[in-house]
């Protein structure tokens, strides 16, 4: 099976500081594929660039392959167009919008090749934001603006869909719902990248994941492998024992 995202030798340097150094990733057709890393670890910077979003003076080198087709010199809105749409970390949410209007606002392109999720679609898979339609962003629960922020991705039929921190600052009630829902999606056929620090919620819904340590890849592999990685265990899961 060829890859549907192929990152190759992906390096990032903001000014003369090097924020990743040689990253190598891939993710296939409807696979769940999980990033975990220290705070500066380079995670933003990585899923910034697959998007092809800059923050600052950056300046980017490799290659990111969406079906073996280099789309590296490719703006943002071009890349999402062809379905490599991100919701960028606390960000995805026009705040003094209703719900309604905030998906609503979103059209997938034309020539769309990802799945296209109508407003009605999008209500189906959140069932309370039907509850909430007519709500203000700013009035909602954390989870449920993250959820909107979800939909309204969906909105522009990406074929895959890149999440960083969705789970940033909600409970952990509401950390297990929001992954649940992208387990879901994912289910449904979509390909996800996910950023996340809550790494014990996230190898029970990730099929792979990949460690990033300073810039660089440390370790990957399958949710079940990681789990067992010393690494993981010590710096996420609370020591060895399980
Ligand atoms: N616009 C920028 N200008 C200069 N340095 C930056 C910029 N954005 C990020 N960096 C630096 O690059 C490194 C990687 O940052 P990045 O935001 O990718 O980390 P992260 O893994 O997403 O961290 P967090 O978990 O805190 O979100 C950090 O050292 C950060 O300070
Ligand atoms: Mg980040």
């Amino acid at each position: 099976m060829s890859a549907l995202l192929e990152v190759r030798d992906l390096r990032v340097r903001y000014g003369h500081s090097v924020a990743l150094d040689g990253v190598e990733l891939e993710i296939g057709e409807g696979e769940l594929v999980a990033v975990a890393g220290a705070n500066g670890a380079g995670k933003s910077t990585l899923v910034n660039a697959v998007a092809g979003w800059s923050r600052g003076r950056v300046s980017v080198t490799g290659q990111v392959l969406l079906d073996g087709r280099d789309i590296s010199a490719s703006p943002a809105h071009r890349r999402s167009a062809q379905g490599v749409v991100l919701v960028p970390e606390g960000k995805g949410v026009f705040e003094q919008m209703t719900v309604d209007e905030n998906l609503r606002l979103v059209r997938a392109p034309k020539d769309a090749v990802g799945k296209r999720y109508e407003v009605e679609d999008v209500y189906g898979l959140f069932p309370q934001l039907r509850d909430r339609t007519a709500a203000r962003c700013s009035t909602l629960s954390g989870g449920e603006r993250q959820m909107v922020a979800i939909a309204r991705a969906l909105r522009a039929a990406p074929r895959l869909l890149i999440l960083d921190e969705p789970s940033v600052g909600l409970a952990p009630r509401l950390v297990v719902e929001v992954l649940q829902h992208v387990r879901e999606l994912v289910h449904g056929g979509l390909s996800v990248l996910l950023v996340e620090q809550n790494v014990r919620a996230t190898l029970d819904v990730a099929d792979r994941l990949y460690l990033l340590e300073q810039g660089h890849v440390a370790g990957s592999g399958s949710a079940d492998a990681m789990r067992d990685d010393d690494r993981i265990a010590r710096a996420y899961l609370g020591g060895l024992s399980r």
